[in-house]
């Protein structure tokens, strides 16, 4: 056991998903009101949260790794930096976690954050703590209210996953879906708009299984949210991720082609274009079912870009399912697209069934899927050139007078100009390449 002094600068490493990188901000944010500061950018911090990811392979070899590296570089600064594991390989393997790597004082779980100032406390007396309760949303009351931010802001609607897709860790790690308050969200919606978001992308692991009681006391799902915040001033737009066939309502379908201020995108991952292999992962939709959803948002919102999640060698995937999920890339034309290669989480259903598929298979997969995605994603680039829109300005480029935002369908777009951080503008897309556009500024969108 060791006594630390407190600690004074902080630093959060977060890894994995969005939702991820908003808990990593959240814990900024609480650790910055106990009076830790964030370290200076190359310097070494007092304490560090490892904000871990638990979705795919060797996740928890890394952050022993990251450990291993924390460690050595306070003892050649002569220092024993404070470490903290959050996150999902916190929650699963919390226990493991302590036993294996003495340099770890603090072990928080996704629901568990809001507890970090008193472990703080019983660290700097050498006490060392695990938390990975999953209380009932509570950590959101016990949050600092957020005060700056980008002009993109991430806020958490939902947590959790009762669907239980064979291969995912989620429902372990985040537990049961859990929706967060309407008056809570619009508060904090209220308070990002304050501190310079112009943006908000709504975050769940099933969003769209979102549900709550308005301020008139009835009940809605999230198109119901989503309308609510339309109507607050100053926030320019609204976007929402991780969706699932399955929770997909009207409701949501005709909010595409009727709030403005909702962006022409939608994350609706799919994994596999295979009706066999979908049943095998359990996720309740076939891909029939999935095209005929995108069918419904292109009918309200025609100019809607596609994006979705793949999984390439789920045990037993054949080379004839395979190609039934290359189809289905052909017949959605996506804009972009998330792809992994099948990953055993211990626990879960699928890493003990019959027919692992062979690394090689696996690879050699990925890349076919990856080389069809990429033509689809440069493909809607290049069919976007001639377009009129508006950017969102989110940083400066990297040449001086160059800007950096965000196209209504998510795509990096570059132009000159004078602008400021925040800004709206509106441009012409003028020429496309794989990953962003440039454009050619027509004028400043007043905010
Ligand atoms: N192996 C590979 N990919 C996975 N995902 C979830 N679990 C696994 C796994 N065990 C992918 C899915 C999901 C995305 C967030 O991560 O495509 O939609
Ligand atoms: Fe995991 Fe499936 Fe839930 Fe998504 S819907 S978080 S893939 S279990």
């Amino acid at each position: 056991m060791r006594i630390t002094p407190p600690p004074r600068t902080f630093r959060v490493k977060s890894f994995g998903c969005q939702m991820n990188v908003y808990d990593g901000e959240r814990m900024g944010e609480l650790l910055s009101a106990q009076g830790i500061a964030p370290a200076p950018e190359g310097e070494d911090a007092d304490l560090v949260v490892l904000n871990t990811c638990h979705i795919r392979e060797k996740a928890s070899e890394k952050v022993y790794s990251d450990i291993g590296r924390i460690v050595k570089s306070g003892e050649q600064a002569g220092r024993k930096p404070l470490i903290a594991v959050a996150g999902c390989v916190a929650q699963a393997e919390g226990e493991e976690i302590m036993a294996r790597a003495p340099a770890v004082s603090m072990v928080v779980g996704p629901q568990a954050y809001h507890h970090l100032p008193e472990m703080l406390a019983k660290a700097a007396r050498g006490e060392r703590t695990t938390d990975t309760d999953m209380p009932a949303i509570a950590k959101f009351d016990s949050l600092p209210a957020r005060r700056r931010i980008g002009p993109s802001a991430f806020l958490t609607v939902q947590e959790g996953c009762d669907k239980f897709c064979t291969y995912c860790v989620v429902p372990y790690t985040r537990g049961a879906e859990i929706s967060r308050p309407f008056n809570d969200l619009t508060a904090e919606a209220e308070r990002l708009v304050e501190a310079g978001a112009r943006e908000i992308t709504l975050l769940g692991q099933n969003v769209n299984a979102w549900s709550g009681t308005d301020d008139k006391g009835r009940a809605i799902g999230l198109d119901g949210l989503i309308r609510a915040l339309a109507e607050l001033p100053g926030l320019a737009r609204i976007r929402y991720t991780t969706s699932h066939p399955s929770d997909v309502t009207d409701g949501l379908i005709a909010a595409h082609g009727e709030v403005e201020k909702l962006m022409p995108f939608l994350h609706l991952p799919v994994q596999s274009g295979s009706d066999r292999v979908l049943k095998a992962m359990n996720r309740s939709h076939t891909a029939g079912e999935y095209l005929r959803l995108l069918d419904r948002f292109r009918a309200a919102r025609p100019d809607i870009a596609i994006s979705g999640d793949f999984i390439v060698g789920f045990p037993g995937e054949t080379d004839a399912e395979f190609e039934d999920t290359l189809r289905l890339v052909d017949a959605v034309g996506y804009a972009q697209c998330f792809s992994f290669k099948y990953s055993p989480r211990p626990g879960t259903p699928a890493a003990t069934m019959e027919g692992q598929v062979a690394p090689e298979i696996m690879d050699e997969r990925l890349q076919r899927l990856q080389a069809a995605l990429n033509r689809d994603q440069a493909a809607f680039n290049a069919a976007s050139v001639g377009r009129r829109c508006a950017v969102l300005v989110e940083r400066k480029g990297k040449k001086a007078g160059q800007w950096l935002g965000k196209s209504p369908w998510l795509q990096s777009v570059w132009f000159e100009g004078d602008h400021a951080i925040g800004d709206l503008v509106e441009v012409d897309l003028v020429e496309a390449g794989p990953n962003s556009l440039a454009a050619r500024v027509v004028e400043r969108v007043a905010a």
